[in-house]
């Protein structure tokens, strides 16, 4: 049995056994979605769920509707009052992750985007730690990250996750955590499905927006390409995205990461 109890699908709160789609629907067949992944907290003191950044992430949403030709009845201010219902209703006293889904519904071989019918779906899980342990072992992958003018990029596509579970899986079954993907012009982009970062005078930079990375918030895009060859910048760097949170880079291709060193020195002295 499933830990969370509601989605909100077709209009309504429903019981989530009943919120279900058709082998035939569109998105299943070509990825024809979009979605969020959002992290809500737990407050055991204060005994209240706090959002993460949920208005930015709806506001996110949109535009990732507006690139794939999808239209929402739902306005941002919408899409927070239904999430904080959804919550209210689950009653969950533990953290939690929540997913919008916005994705063609129609039972048709067509592929495209026009004159095609809209769903939405939204539905939270208890969600505690995704990889336990902080300092992630990565490796470059193998796979070149998908480029804006092949599919966007900037957009959580569903489809784009090929790309993605492509990149993970190589990394995974090669015995590392994650991988680091480059883009086709050998420049860093992003980890399998997160940002990467590096600190700089105190702030969190990531590669450019032009490295085809996934703008999320909180985080500034630098101004210079990470080029693939400087991998002694890279053992500085970390993962970061709202379902993995934020995580020193431990290794990167059997080099040790600066922030694995320190933590090595300091458990000798
Ligand atoms: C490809 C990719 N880049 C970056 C991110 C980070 O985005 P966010 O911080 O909004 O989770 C994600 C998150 O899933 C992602 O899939």
């Amino acid at each position: 049995m499933s830990a969370n109890r509601f989605a909100f699908f077709n209009g309504e709160f429903i019981p989530i056994e009943q919120a279900q789609v058709s082998v035939m629907t569109a998105a299943l067949n070509y990825g024809l979605g979009v979605f969020e992944g959002i992290r809500a907290y737990w407050n055991a003191n204060d005994a209240q769920l706090y959002v993460f950044h949920l208005r930015e992430h709806m506001e996110r949403l949109k535009r990732s509707c507006a690139i794939m030709f999808m239209e929402l009845p739902y306005s941002v201010d919408d899409l927070c009052n239904l999430t904080v219902e959804l919550l209210r209703r689950e009653g969950f006293r533990e953290d939690a992750y929540i997913r919008p889904l916005v994705f063609k519904s129609d039972h048709t071989i067509a592929v495209r985007l026009n004159n095609m019918t809209d769903a939405f779906a939204l539905y939270a899980v208890p969600f505690g730690q995704y990889i336990p342990g902080s300092a992630v072992r990565a490796c470059v992958s193998s796979w070149r990250r998908i480029e804006d003018n092949i599919m966007p990029s900037r957009a959580k596509v569903s489809g784009g996750y090929v790309n993605s579970a492509l990149a993970k899986t190589e990394a995974l079954l090669n015995g590392y955590d994650e991988a680091i993907v480059l883009g086709s012009d050998g420049q860093v982009s992003e980890a399998s499905a997160a940002n990467l970062y590096i600190v700089r005078h105190g702030a969190l930079v990531t590669p450019p927006i032009t490295s085809d990375i996934r703008a999320s918030g909180g985080i500034v895009p630098c101004g210079g390409a990470w080029s693939g060859a400087d991998v002694s910048r890279l053992v500085h760097a970390g993962v970061c995205s709202a379902i993995r949170e934020k995580s020193h880079a431990g290794s990167l291709d059997h080099r040790r990461s600066a922030h694995a060193d320190r933590e090595a020195r300091q458990s000798v002295a």
